[in-house]
């Protein structure tokens, strides 16, 4: 084990050579152009258009404009010295209702997008879901139908046969967790449904669509090396210390059962762990799993995606205390922990960025090597991790000294957990430019490059120019 500061804040560290250096962002946040070239509705549309469900009532319809601004986009990626780019595919842009022939100007798009980060030098890796569903298929129940993970396997292969030749790495879905609890189970994510039951069956068809997908994906693809994965936020644990043992450790478990290895179970094990079966028996019988299925999701992965942006921390809620509710998901109407609702949220020790979530670089180190105990042989890629900050443009510069420091102390939790023997390949920023934070609307600043809503002027953060620092000597400047 490394010595290093406690704060996180070590001085001169150094990454290897091939450590892949990157930011993300995704297709409803960024790209604007919702009708435009045969986009169909996705779930995101309709949710940000009912009112009450999203901040201020914004919707994805402009967002960055960078469907219009493609070029200038990848310039500034280019001018930032990123390796590589995680983006992700709109499906409705591929199918506007969810099936059917591919639409050949959405899959344009995404080929130029392709071919100008392959001509700059920057490593494309996509994602195909980050959470915009066609319309069409919710109308049809969405995740708790099925059908729907056959849909996605079918998209799956057509994306494989435009762009297989040139994606280095493809994700199958982006945190799964938020599809299936927030968008059915709590409703502050579209589509907004508030049903434990609901929720319970979207984590078995996004499973089944994960494995489905990996499928139809190799054997479209046709680049030998191009690499496969799923990208899960999983959830870094404590106990409340004022609870007896016992409480924390029930908890704990309860909430990583729901949380990690609903996902990680069935996906890299090939099985649902027995204590999730029993904590939810009363809210379902899980008779969707059928025979066969966990030899469909268990399939190979290259590399785990892992998103990290802070800790929960929980005890059995001891019946008698009024319940904190605090799990950084905003407010829910229905559960996002079905089965498991007795357990309390507390408040968690600050410093907090701008979305109310809590600093803790030692959460993400723990979190890394455990999952390297949990699953030694497997690499990992940070696919996400950044900060919210209430930025502000002054004579054309952005200081965001907070963002820096958050991103310097997570860099530097992921290389402690390196020099303990995590595999890790690179680390993705979230996110390359402010966009649209699901319900909280444009209110959130995530990116090293602050957009102006008005103009939609790039402008780079001090954090873009000290990152580009780092891409360029591999060192995290002081
Ligand atoms: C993650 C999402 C991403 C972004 C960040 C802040 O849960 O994958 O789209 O909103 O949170």
């Amino acid at each position: 084990m490394t010595q290093g500061t406690p704060d996180y804040r070590d001085a001169g560290l150094e990454f290897p050579e091939g450590f892949v250096f990157g930011s993300a962002t995704a297709s409803y946040q960024i790209e604007g152009a919702a009708q435009e070239d045969g986009r169909g509705a996705s779930i995101w549309d309709t949710f940000s258009r009912t009112p009450g469900k999203v901040l201020h009532g914004h919707t994805g319809d402009v967002a960055c404009d960078h469907y219009h601004r493609l070029d200038a986009d990848l310039d500034l990626m280019q001018r930032l010295g990123l390796q590589s780019y995680r983006f992700s595919i709109a499906w409705p842009r591929i199918q506007a209702t969810g099936s059917g022939p591919a639409n050949d100007r959405g899959l344009g798009f995404y080929s130029r997008l392709v071919d100008g980060l392959l001509a700059r030098g920057i490593t494309p890796i996509a994602t195909l879901y980050h959470w915009d569903l066609p319309q069409t298929l919710e109308d049809a129940g969405g995740w708790t139908n099925r059908d729907t993970a056959y849909r996605f396997a079918d998209y799956a292969h057509l994306m494989g046969e435009a762009l297989g030749d040139r994606i280095a790495m493809w994700t199958t879905l982006n945190e799964p967790w938020c599809s299936a609890y927030l968008g059915y189970g709590s409703g502050v994510h579209a589509p907004g449904v508030t049903s434990g039951r609901a929720a319970l069956t979207a984590v078995h068809h996004l499973n089944l669509a994960h494995g489905l997908g990996l499928t139809a994906l190799r054997d479209a693809v046709r680049k030998p090396d191009a690499q496969y994965s799923a990208t899960l936020n999983l959830h870094s644990i404590r106990g409340a210390e004022d609870a007896p043992e016992e409480s924390q450790a029930e908890a704990i478990r309860r909430i990583d059962a729901l949380a990690n290895r609903a996902f990680t179970g069935p996906m890299l094990r090939g099985a649902y762990p027995a204590d999730l079966l029993e904590d939810t028996a009363a809210v379902t019988d899980w008779q969707f799993v059928r025979p066969g299925d966990l030899e469909l999701i268990h399939q190979p992965i290259d590399v785990l995606g892992v998103n990290y942006y802070s800790t929960v921390t929980v005890k059995m809620w001891d019946g008698v205390s009024p319940r904190t509710n605090a799990d950084g998901h905003g407010q829910a109407a229905g559960s996002p922990w079905p089965g498991s609702e007795h357990v309390e949220f507390v408040q968690q020790p600050g410093p907090y960025t701008a979305m109310g979530w809590n600093i803790a670089p030692d959460g993400f180190e723990s979190l890394l090597v455990d999952l390297h105990e949990q699953f030694p042989t497997l690499p990992l890629m940070i696919t996400e991790n950044g900060a919210a900050f209430d930025d502000v443009v002054i004579d054309g510069r952005v200081h965001d000294p907070l963002r820096i420091d958050y991103l310097r102390r997570h860099f530097t939790a992921a290389h402690r957990a390196m020099q303990r023997g995590v595999d890790l390949r690179g680390y993705q920023v979230w996110s390359l430019m402010d966009n649209f934070e699901w319900a909280y609307g444009y209110t959130k600043r995530f990116g090293i490059v602050h957009v102006d809503y008005d103009t939609l002027e790039r402008t780079p953060k001090d954090s873009a120019h000290w990152y580009s620092e780092l891409i360029r000597t591999r060192r995290i400047p002081e």
